[in-house]
């Protein structure tokens, strides 16, 4: 009997990954290789498209190195979401890649807002626009580098620049289009009025699928370069969110997960079309047909921790730096921070936004720093709960996932801010596990998402709240809440002071 792999690709900011799982999701290869990022001036971030199929192909040969090409039966894409890769008629790419967290394009996002209405806009495209959207990005090329404009013949997200060098084909998922800014997200079509108001010809807009059709097939030129067997399908897909949402099993309303790495994202399916009235979360096509998502995004989560470890004691290992916090009571004496190092999405979208620590006293030192960045990491991830909550969507439980979910003290103190239970599951591989689901599901090896997910992803781990912990948490919450508007105009301050 010859066996049946799939693989998920990853083109995320900081690496390409390729990973092999078999039927039953058991995971039998991981490759990944790094990618540079670079910010020539500043809010902007780039990257160079021939770096991610660099990366993407060594790590795939290396994949094939270890099972045979012949023996994988489909192949899913997912990545970093909203990055415009800008691309001549032959598809050859014209400039670097302008990522998902380049800054460039609020007035284009003002301007746009302004002409089709905010109220309007927000339903047709399930957000408010935002800069780091895609559609912003070509605006920003037509007014300020129309050389490069008037050669536009595609415009590719980054994972599917990856397809198309795979297979030819000028192909994107809806789950991962939503992220343009261009879509009608109740008809899961690209919108003919946003198209309009941006001036933006639909030739160049790759085609749209479902996240688990098989929609493209490796090549001949790619097979010969990766080590793949032309012609093996490939399917849609999905940006690293959605996908990562089904390698998390979250696939069914009423699911819910947390994901707390470099950013944070609170994450929960629907099936129906139901966006926040005032755009203040992300309701985007679902990676199954008829489903939407709902995400909330905080841009600096567990990054928070890494910058004050970096900074203030890089010799302290992670242990050390967990004792600390308990050895700190909760609330940390008084001391709040503000979780926004990198500006916020959501439930604030205010590039300005700056971290603070609030409520300082000559008792405090660095453990309670510690603490109280968890604690402020755990409150920002609260209020993308309550986001979901506001539209009614009420998880019971959660999957908590990255970088907090590897502390036992820090995952107490998330679980006790967000009052329920969060679990782990089996898989810690994301995005690219996701990915792959989405192939089995494609290859007809599971008739559905759901149904593939119940047989590949399990719950490991259940971290209870306590009661205690809750009812403090409570209390803090709301001075918590009042932190950003009470800084509001002190962050724009500082911002133009520093210009
Ligand atoms: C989602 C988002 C990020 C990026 C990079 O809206 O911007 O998740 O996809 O990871």
């Amino acid at each position: 009997m010859t066996n049946k792999y799939l693989i998920g690709i990853d083109v995320s900011t900081t690496a390409s990954k390729a990973l092999a799982i078999d039927e039953q999701g058991s995971v039998v290869s991981t490759k990944s290789y790094p990618h540079d990022l670079s910010t020539p001036r500043p809010l902007w971030s780039e990257q160079d498209p021939e770096n991610w199929w660099s990366a993407t192909s060594s790590a795939l040969r290396d994949v094939i190195k270890e099972i045979p090409a012949e023996e994988i039966v489909a192949i899913g894409l997912t990545g970093q979401m909203h990055g415009l890769t800008p691309l001549d008629a032959a598809g050859r790419p014209l400039r670097p890649a302008i990522l998902w967290n380049d800054q460039r394009s609020g007035a284009q996002c003002e301007e746009i807002t302004e002409k089709v209405g905010a109220k309007h806009l927000y339903q047709v495209i399930g957000s408010i626009l935002l800069a780091g959207f895609t559609a912003p990005k070509i605006r920003w090329l037509k007014q300020n580098e129309p050389d490069v404009y008037a050669q536009l013949g595609h415009v590719l997200l980054p994972k599917d620049y990856i397809r198309y060098r795979l297979s030819g084909a000028y192909v994107a998922d809806v789950a991962d289009a939503s992220g343009f800014g261009l879509m009608d997200l109740s008809k899961r079509t690209w919108s003919d009025e946003m198209l309009a108001a941006f001036d933006i010809p639909r030739e160049w807009l790759p085609e749209l699928c479902e996240s688990p059709d098989i929609c493209a097939y490796v090549s001949k030129e790619a097979a010969a370069v990766t080590g793949l067997k032309a012609g093996t399908p490939i399917v849609g897909g999905a940006g690293d969110q959605p996908a990562g949402g089904v390698g998390n099993g979250i696939v069914a309303q009423g699911q819910a997960s947390l994901t707390i790495g470099t950013s944070g994202v609170a994450y929960a399916v629907s099936a129906q079309y139901t966006p926040e009235p005032d755009g203040r979360l992300h309701t985007f096509c679902g990676p199954m047909p008829d489903t939407w998502m709902h995400m909330g995004v905080m841009l600096s989560a567990a990054g928070g921790l890494r910058w004050l470890h970096e900074t203030f004691a890089p010799e302290m290992s992670y242990n050390a730096i967990n004792q600390q916090v308990e050895s700190v009571p909760r609330g940390a004496q008084g001391l709040l921070f503000a979780p926004y190092l990198t500006g916020e999405r959501n439930p604030h979208p205010d590039p300005y936004a700056r971290g603070a620590f609030v409520g300082l006293t000559l008792r405090h030192a660095l453990p309670h720093f510690f603490r109280a960045v968890m604690e402020g990491v755990a409150f920002g991830m609260r209020d993308q709960l309550e986001l979901l909550r506001a539209l009614g969507v009420n998880p019971q439980e959660a999957v908590i996932s990255g970088g907090a979910a590897k502390s036992p003290v820090w995952r107490q103190i998330t679980t006790d801010i967000m009052g329920i239970p969060l679990y782990t599951v089996n898989t810690s591989e994301g995005g690219a596990f996701g990915a792959a689901i989405l192939a089995a599901v494609g290859a007809g090896l599971y008739p559905d998402v759901p149904t593939a997910c119940t047989q590949m992803v399990r719950k490991v781990e259940v971290f209870e709240p306590d009661p205690a912990g809750v009812a403090e948490y409570e209390e803090l919450y709301p001075s918590y809440q009042a932190l950003y508007p009470a800084l509001k105009e002190t962050f724009a301050a500082l911002h133009a002071f520093e210009a």
